[in-house]
């Protein structure tokens, strides 16, 4: 079964074609990634999926229901995920803090008249909230900078805090942006130990990556792109061979072991 189905996606920025009749399909239960070089379109398409922005052309439908014109919220709720290229926390807040207004969307189900007005209903709430946070800090090995304030935290820890903030809002599908740049070899690693584990509890993962030894580790399928458009989908191994996608991108960035 296909979670995510992105079906002739197109997106113009007034002229220029960021995303070019896009069409692709991502199982249930799969890791996969989107690789391609600067500028060819990724992050854009992670943000029409995400609801960010509506493609100007085409269709996004998330586990069967067509997603493709629903915000970021609503995309949200449905159990899709994400993380941004360009981390997106709250520095004045605790790692704690962090995870806990990320999951407070998805816990607050009684809305905020209830809120207000059903004490009990809200405790509940908060109590189950509070649980699901230190379930992830501790699946996440996150729970000795709980307490930290994340604006002083380095850069690969937050990139956790970010990971660890969108496993609050228990989504079936998440979609990375890049998730190990800026990261050192150990912490790549750990990341790489991470994902697994949180593909593991069931969860179907979409990233966006420029590191090779990432992606041919632990993708199922990759999609290439260039100028918008696929140009190749396939396991590791075929990917790492088509020549078309090592002239287009990815060149000396793999040592082939042909
Ligand atoms: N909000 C935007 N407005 C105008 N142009 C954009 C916007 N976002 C991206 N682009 C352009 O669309 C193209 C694809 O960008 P992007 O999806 O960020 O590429 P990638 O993530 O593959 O590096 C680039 O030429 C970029 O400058
Ligand atoms: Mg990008």
């Amino acid at each position: 079964m296909n979670i995510l189905e992105v079906k002739n996606l197109t997106k113009r920025f007034s002229g220029l074609v960021a995303v070019n009749d896009l069409s692709f399909e991502v199982e249930e239960h799969s890791i996969h990634a989107l690789i391609g070089p600067n500028g060819s379109g990724k992050t854009t398409t992670i943000n029409m999926i995400g609801g960010v922005f509506p493609p100007s052309e085409g269709q996004i439908l998330f586990n069967g229901s067509d997603i493709t014109k629903k915000n970021t919220h609503e995309i949200a709720r449905l159990g899709l995920g994400r993380t941004f290229q360009n981390i997106k926390l709250f520095n004045s807040l605790t790692v704690e803090e962090n995870l806990m207004v990320g999951g407070h969307m998805s816990y607050a189900k009684s809305g905020i008249v209830n809120f207000f007005f059903d004490f009990r209903n809200a405790r509940r709430e908060e109590t189950a909230l509070r649980e699901e946070t230190h379930r992830v800090l501790e699946f996440m090995h996150l729970e000795e900078i709980a307490k930290r304030q994340v604006g002083g935290l380095p850069y690969g820890m937050l990139k956790m805090v970010e990971l660890a903030r969108t496993m609050m809002t228990n989504p079936r599908l998440i979609l990375l942006d890049e998730p190990a740049a800026g990261l050192n070899p150990s912490e790549r690693r750990e990341l790489i130990d991470i994902l697994a584990r949180i593909y593991e509890g069931g969860v179907t993962l979409f990233l966006i990556e420029h590191n090779m030894d990432v992606v041919m580790n632990i993708s199922h399928v990759i999609t290439v792109i260039n100028f918008g458009s696929k140009i190749a989908e396939g396991a590791p191994v075929e990917i790492q061979n088509n020549p078309e996608v090592i002239r287009a991108y990815l060149g000396d960035r793999y040592n082939l072991k042909a």
